[in-house]
């Protein structure tokens, strides 16, 4: 395919992506059968840029020769691992294919409870259409102004009908970052029959405080983290959740085999990938340089936008003379999305500190 077309394909499906998982796919499809083109550089999808680390490399490669088998034993040894620094034991984890095949079971669980489901706006909503099908009205609280979750308005959208409420802390889009007291003083006031389903995807890039200690204590607490992030395997998918055992059994109950999503492979580089601390360093790290790059290039052409704990921003493109996303894809650039209707806000991916030089030299005015 011609390299023009193959980006306009691309960006017309990253800018479908809330509309269509099967474009998403069609997009992905093309990149990987294109991936002599190095020259697109694709900021749309929070992928890590550097990952995955060397040991994850090397162990998936080894991985390969044991793929007549059955991963049980790595499945265990990644259950324990991922336990113990939360201090819980491996019943308290649950395995998936990503951690959107857990984001979907806990809005399937309580989808089948027979109630609304009380989410941010925006926010990650990939969950969304499963609690949907299933017959569970999803209220969408609007954020502050900040562009932060809005725990006091969530509250307030929270009746008797409530079956779950779901919080993205970092939010994706906007990066913001909850106090950790208002987020546990807000699971601790949420009556236990709704589950609180918190996403943390992004924690590991500023250090955001995690709320998985709470899950023995709230057995109605689901907190759901990611290889596809920080320890960039996105391609790889393993996701696990963390919750009270009783809660890990509801969700076993809901996959055709527990915890088998994840295959050998990326299961060997999923545990290999937790030991490559020296990795997960460097992605902080230059995360940061390149993403404040990128704050000083949006500086530059007077573009407001929200700080983030996040490897990607949020920006108001309201005030610059161009279209944005035109003046990226002129320049092989793809994946700045809006979120919101009838708004110039739009998302950026972080990606290298070269690849935000591009954009920085593609947006000057
Ligand atoms: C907030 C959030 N949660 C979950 C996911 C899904 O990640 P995974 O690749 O683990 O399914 C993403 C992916 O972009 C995300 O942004």
């Amino acid at each position: 395919m011609h390299r023009r077309e193959l980006l306009k394909q691309s960006a017309l499906a990253v800018a479908a992506f809330g509309l269509s998982r099967d474009i998403f796919a069609t997009e992905s499809r093309t990149l990987l059968y294109n991936n002599h083109d190095a020259d697109i550089i694709k900021l749309s999808s929070n992928e890590n840029p550097y990952g995955p680390s060397p040991k994850a490399r090397k162990a998936m490669s080894e991985a390969v020769n044991s793929c007549n088998r059955y991963p049980w034993e790595n499945t265990t040894l990644l259950r324990e691992k991922i336990s113990v620094p939360y201090q819980l034991a491996k019943e308290n984890v649950i395995i998936g294919a990503g951690s959107s095949e857990l984001l979907g079971l806990a809005s399937v669980l309580a989808a089948l409870k027979k109630g609304n489901i009380v989410a941010p706006d925006p926010t990650f909503r990939l969950w969304i259409p499963a609690a949907k099908k299933i017959g569970a009205p999803v209220k969408l609280v609007p954020l502050t102004e900040q562009k932060a979750v809005d725990l006091q308005r969530l509250k307030e959208a929270i009746d008797a009908d409530t079956r779950m409420v779901y919080i993205c802390n970092p939010n994706n889009p906007t990066g913001t970052v909850l106090a950790p007291n208002e987020l546990e003083t807000f699971i601790k006031d949420l009556a236990p029959s709704v589950i609180i389903l918190l996403d943390e995807a992004y924690t590991e890039f500023e250090d955001t405080k995690s709320v998985a200690h709470l899950v023995n204590e709230y057995p109605n607490l689901i907190v759901a983290k990611t290889f596809s992030k920080i320890y960039g395997m996105a391609g790889a998918r393993v996701g696990y959740a963390l919750a009270h055992a009783n809660t890990i059994q509801q969700l076993n109950n809901l996959q055709p085999w527990a915890n088998a999503g994840a295959g050998g492979v990326s299961l060997a580089g999923a545990i290999a990938s937790l030991e490559d601390t020296s990795f997960v360093a460097m992605c902080k790290k230059e995360n940061a340089k390149a993403r404040n790059l990128f704050y000083q290039a949006l500086d530059g052409n007077g573009i407001p936008y929200i700080p983030s704990a996040t490897s990607f921003v949020y920006f108001d493109t309201a005030k610059y003379p161009k279209d944005f996303k035109a003046v990226l894809e002129a320049k092989n650039i793809i994946g700045a999305r809006s979120f919101e209707e009838s708004s110039k806000w739009l998302r950026l991916s972080v990606g290298t500190i070269k690849e935000m030089e591009q954009v920085a030299a593609a947006i000057r005015l």
